[in-house]
């Protein structure tokens, strides 16, 4: 076992030789859009994520489902399942099988196999003082979902925060394995904040990150103002209340922000500073947009400085 369970990485790492590993994960949720395809496509996304911040390649991948059976038609999870194998199959991922239960409340996921070659594999584990943090994604997405289910987003806002987490991040993936990176992992329900504790706790580091170079869906500030925030973003907030050392000048509202839940968000990439433009060039050369450098790595004492 390379990876286990104890630094909190994004999956687990089986070598089966010098040259090969496998890269294993399963992730699962419930609705977030209307939607049932699009659920579909979000949720396969947001499983994939986990093997390409580890730099690993997804090779095949398992259906996991719970469905309503005698309350929904079953096309409504024919059409989940459809948006699951359309995003698998853009990612090259065949389905190979799966598995459905009867339950209540709608759930479906993947639970991804991946292979990766150990010495070029990417833990939350590497990042070093020096080191510049790059995230490809924008935040806000957990704060604009809750704004759906209470039926306060608009359709053009709804279609933006779908492609986002929509979005694979095998591009992200293959431009940072392309360049060579200390440390990676992907920003899903622990907020960008709660991922990057986890990378610095992991790597023994202390992180800056000013809020004014994160990318955020602007509307999720309209929101927050009206406390339309999921729960689990201000359980983020709360628990690293004593990691992270906020300057006056961010407000309330930024932290939310900086702590939102998101789902399948983006990777958070610690890269050297001398590789940096050349990791912006290769995610731009893929279409990564955007590709911020929202921080750095300043010394090598656990903790998080946000400032504004
Ligand atoms: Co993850
Ligand atoms: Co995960
Ligand atoms: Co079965």
């Amino acid at each position: 076992m390379l990876v286990g369970t104890d630094t909190a990485d994004d999956a687990g790492v089986y070598r089966l030789s010098d040259s090969l590993a496998l890269v294993q994960t399963v992730d699962f949720f419930t609705p977030l859009v209307d939607d049932p395809y699009s659920y579909g496509l979000i949720s396969a996304a947001n499983s994939l994520s986990d093997v390409y911040a580890m730099g690993g390649r997804p090779i095949s991948a398992l259906n996991i489902a719970g469905f309503p059976v005698n309350k929904l038609p079953l096309d409504v999870l024919a059409q989940i399942l459809r948006g699951g194998a359309d995003k698998a199959h853009e990612a090259g991922v065949p389905i190979i099988g799966g598995h459905t239960v009867d339950d209540p409340e709608p759930k479906y996921g993947l639970s991804v196999l991946g292979i990766v070659d150990p010495t070029k594999m990417v833990t939350n584990a590497g990042a070093q003082p020096g080191d510049k943090l790059v995230l490809t994604k924008r935040l806000g997405v957990g704060i604009i979902t809750t704004a759906i289910k209470v039926d306060r987003a608009p359709a053009d806002l709804i279609d933006r925060v779908v492609r986002s987490m929509a979005t694979l991040n095998k591009a992200a993936s293959e431009a940072m394995l392309a360049v060579g990176v200390h440390a990676c992992t992907d920003i899903t329900g622990f907020g960008l904040l709660g991922h990057l504790y986890e990378m610095v706790a992991a790597s023994g580091v202390r992180a800056r990150v000013s809020m004014a170079a994160v990318p955020v869906f602007e509307e999720a500030y309209e929101y927050v103002d009206e406390a339309i925030v999921p729960g689990g973003t201000y359980a983020n907030q709360a628990y690293l209340d004593k990691f992270v050392a906020y300057d006056p000048g961010l407000s309330n509202d930024q932290q939310l922000i900086l702590c939102d839940a998101q789902t399948s968000g983006g990777l958070l990439i610690a890269v050297a500073p001398d590789r940096l433009q050349q990791l912006l060039d290769e995610l731009a050369s893929r279409g990564v947009k955007p590709a911020s450098v929202i921080g750095e790595i300043i010394a090598d004492k656990v903790g998080i400085d946000a400032i504004p």
